[in-house]
């Protein structure tokens, strides 16, 4: 029993310090947690999470980038801020610095966010022997000369190429490599990509993204595509560690329904991404509503279902929120759905909740973070089948997929109510999903395809 609550004491000093880290927007900052909420296709990615850590000293297996030693890497950044896009590049920049790589970054846009983030990013890197500089100087030129390697993150960093380095644009053509993390129409302007076809390679987060960006390519631009290489996110350490950890999730979960007002034996299904029409959290509200009629209809004994909106924006997105809010009032499922504001911490909702609802519209998302974020917190996913979802959530086994659209409404509605109603179900799905992502969506699953393209990259580069 003593050793027990030795034991215990220890866990809940732990869990303490997860719940400072986890609760806290401005230590969330601090830490640069990964914030950006909405999703990959548009520069911004879901959601959340503590992502950025020093390398292990006692790490066992030698890293899969450690080829990078001394290696000269140039990191072309559309924007500082703290969105999926730029969140991901700097993750990149942490894992070549661990390894030994040379790493410079320079920003090609005015920021967006404040200053006060800027400097906090701009520090972080620092700290971590990343150098920064401005885009349009003298250093930006010489170093992109003579850099083994040239990242350019997103789509809209192309227009660094000719503003920046003038004539000497095909001289580095051959060693830069493209992140692509978008798949919308105003992103296929030639003023962005008309260099891609002379690039070392593309490094895109999905099947599906890549395909469209082949397809509007060559028939819009008529411009052909560099080897595109598909590269799976992975999820941090720090996220899977709390995933892990049933005493913080358990604290996590009861902090979270209490300030909801969710009992622990209710069930909460949330959508995790910015309140906006392309995640389609109306359509989200319609089938929830539909299936707080079909469980009354057929009298079915479920527990209480409620439905939590992460994500708004009051400030920005009002016509949309306000939508979102008479439907609630008019329905009079007010007691049953719960708005929360835009968050920097997603953890403690993923550990609050039971089902993550992926309702992203159009195509859908270009891969979906929050999806294996969902997933490593064991939880099912109730998705669209469209974009980057398809690759992640396997239908039937990890989660259930219903068409986008508002032919998407019913099928959602009805697995709302299947996995209310069926928890031996829901709970194995979640765990198939947990597996799933210690199979391949893990940092070291990415560490390992970046580096396979790295290599390649590389070895173009030099033969040219
Ligand atoms: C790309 O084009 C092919 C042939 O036109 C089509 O079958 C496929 O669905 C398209 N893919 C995407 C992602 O647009
Ligand atoms: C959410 O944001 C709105 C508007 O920005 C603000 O008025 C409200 O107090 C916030 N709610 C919480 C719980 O922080
Ligand atoms: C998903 O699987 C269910 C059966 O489990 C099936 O009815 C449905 O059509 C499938 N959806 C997609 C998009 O594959």
């Amino acid at each position: 029993m003593a050793k027990q609550s030795a034991g215990l004491a220890a866990l809940q000093k732990r869990w303490f310090l997860v719940l400072l880290v986890m609760l806290s927007v401005s230590t969330a900052i601090a830490f640069i947690l990964r914030a950006a909420f909405d999703s990959s296709c548009d520069r911004h990615f879901d959601v959340v999470e503590k992502r950025f850590h020093s390398p292990s000293p006692i790490r066992a297996t030698p890293s899969p980038l450690s080829f990078m030693k001394s290696k000269l890497v140039l990191l072309v950044s559309h924007e500082l801020s703290l969105s999926g896009g730029p969140l991901l590049l700097m993750e990149l920049a942490f894992l070549l610095r661990g390894v030994g790589a040379e790493v410079c970054w320079i920003t090609n846009q005015k920021p967006s966010t404040t200053e006060e983030v800027i400097y906090s990013l701009e520090h972080k890197m620092l700290d971590r022997g990343v150098q920064v500089f401005s885009a349009k100087g003298q250093e930006a030129i010489d170093t992109a000369l003579k850099a083994d390697l040239v990242v350019l993150n997103t789509a809209v960093a192309g227009k660094w190429l000719d503003a920046v380095l003038k004539e000497n644009v095909p001289r580095v053509l051959p060693k830069v490599l493209w992140w692509i993390h978008e798949m919308r129409g105003h992103y296929f302007k030639m003023e962005y990509v008309k260099h891609l076809p002379l690039v070392a390679g593309a490094m895109i987060d999905s099947h599906i993204t890549t395909e469209y960006w082949k397809n509007r390519t060559q028939e819009r631009l008529r411009i052909k595509m560099p080897k595109a290489y598909i590269v799976h996110l992975g999820n941090s350490k720090e996220l899977m560690e709390v995933a892990e950890d049933s005493v913080a999730k358990r604290v996590l979960r009861e902090h979270v329904r209490e300030s909801l007002g969710v009992r622990n034996e209710d069930i909460l299904f949330a959508i995790i991404n910015s309140v906006s029409r392309g995640k389609g959290q109306d359509l989200f509200l319609r089938s929830f509503y539909e299936s707080l009629q079909l469980i009354q209809e057929k009298k079915l004994q479920v527990p209480a279902i409620h439905a939590v909106i992460v994500g708004s924006d009051m400030t920005a997105q009002t016509k949309f929120e306000s939508e979102l809010r008479n439907f609630v009032i008019l329905k009079k499922i007010h007691n049953r759905v719960h708005f929360v504001n835009k968050t920097l911490t997603v953890a403690p909702y993923l550990a609050a909740i039971d089902v993550l609802v992926q309702n992203s519209q159009a195509r859908g998302e270009c891969f979906g973070r929050i999806t294996i974020e969902a997933m490593a917190f064991q939880l099912p996913v109730l998705g669209t089948a469209a974009g980057g979802t398809t690759e992640i959530v396997v239908n039937g086994s990890t989660g259930l997929l219903h068409p986008a659209g508002k032919e998407g409404v019913t099928p959602l509605a009805k697995n709302i109510v299947k996995l209310a109603t069926h928890v031996a179900r829901r709970l194995t799905m979640g765990k198939r999903g947990y597996e799933r992502v210690k199979e391949m969506f893990l940092e070291r699953h990415m560490s390992h395809r970046i580096a396979a393209v790295l290599k390649e990259v590389l070895q173009k580069a030099k033969n040219h």
